[in-house]
């Protein structure tokens, strides 16, 4: 277990996003690559979580959305479900106390009613100890999918409607972005995928509208805090137009 002193010091980089969020993909890949079962993929990159976060809090970064389990995972082996679920009861019981130390606020996105019971309790536990923390929100995606979360939304708004506490005329996005579950978060400002795959996978449909995009060929696992700054360095270098013409707008 690396401490604070065996970490290399962040490089300086001009401009840091505010919200950065993760396609955390190839734990199977990874796995398979090694003779292993995709399990020990999952394991290890647990680890990975656990270096993007410290950098992520080295760099001050204010927020890191990692997708952890999409609607769609529900599709695998129960083996394989059984298995994400456990390490994230073990994730959640044994860093909870590593958060307090280093600051971090924890927060979750997603149908998070579906999850198992020991997850739920686990989740609850450790958002309830870290949420007067106010270095890095840590923002778990879990049971996460960008349709259902608009859908969501959209039930949320005709509620309102009906309650008589939105007139319709004033829906923007802006107002729909309040009945989102990231209604508490600036939308990220970069997506990093790693294993190199082109799409997006029913994340954060949404807020994405505007991020930058970093895809990497490394395999979650083996991704580095080297190459998290890496997709931080070109972050920095790439010119947001937002739909204008001159210079940065935001
Ligand atoms: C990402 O790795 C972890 C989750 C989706 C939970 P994968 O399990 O998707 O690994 P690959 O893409 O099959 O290699
Ligand atoms: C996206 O990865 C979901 C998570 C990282 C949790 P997947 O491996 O599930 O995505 P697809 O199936 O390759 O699109
Ligand atoms: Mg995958």
């Amino acid at each position: 277990m690396a401490s604070d002193a065996d970490r290399s010091p962040p490089p300086k980089i001009a401009k840091i996003p505010q919200h950065v969020a993760v396609i955390m993909d190839g734990n199977g890949r990874w796995a398979q690559s090694k003779g292993k079962p995709r399990t020990a993929g999952h394991r290890e990159g647990a680890q990975t979580v656990r270096t993007v976060t410290e950098a992520c809090g080295d760099l001050g970064i204010d927020y890191l959305t990692l997708y952890a389990f999409s609607s769609e995972n529900w599709k695998r082996p129960k083996s394989e479900i059984t298995a994400l679920m456990t390490l994230l009861e073990r994730f959640l019981k044994s860093r909870t106390s590593e958060m307090q130390t280093n600051n971090i606020r924890l927060q979750a996105i997603g149908r998070l009613s579906d999850l198992p019971k020991r997850c739920q309790k686990a989740l609850h536990e450790s958002i309830q100890a870290t949420k007067d923390n106010d270095g890095l929100t840590l923002i778990l995606a879990l049971n996460y999918g960008g349709r259902e979360e608009i859908l969501d939304g959209i039930r949320s708004v005709i509620r309102h409607v009906q309650e008589g506490l939105l007139d319709v005329a004033m829906l923007d996005p802006e107002v729909f972005g309040k009945h989102l579950y990231t209604r508490y978060y600036p939308d990220p400002d970069l997506l990093i995928r790693t294993s190199g795959e082109m799409r997006i996978s029913n994340f954060l449909l949404w807020q994405i509208s505007y991020a930058e995009i970093v895809i990497t060929d490394k395999l979650w696992p083996e991704f580095t805090r080297e190459d998290f700054f890496a997709a931080i360095e070109e972050y920095a270098r790439r010119q947001r137009r937002f739909g204008g013409v001159n210079e940065e707008t935001s």
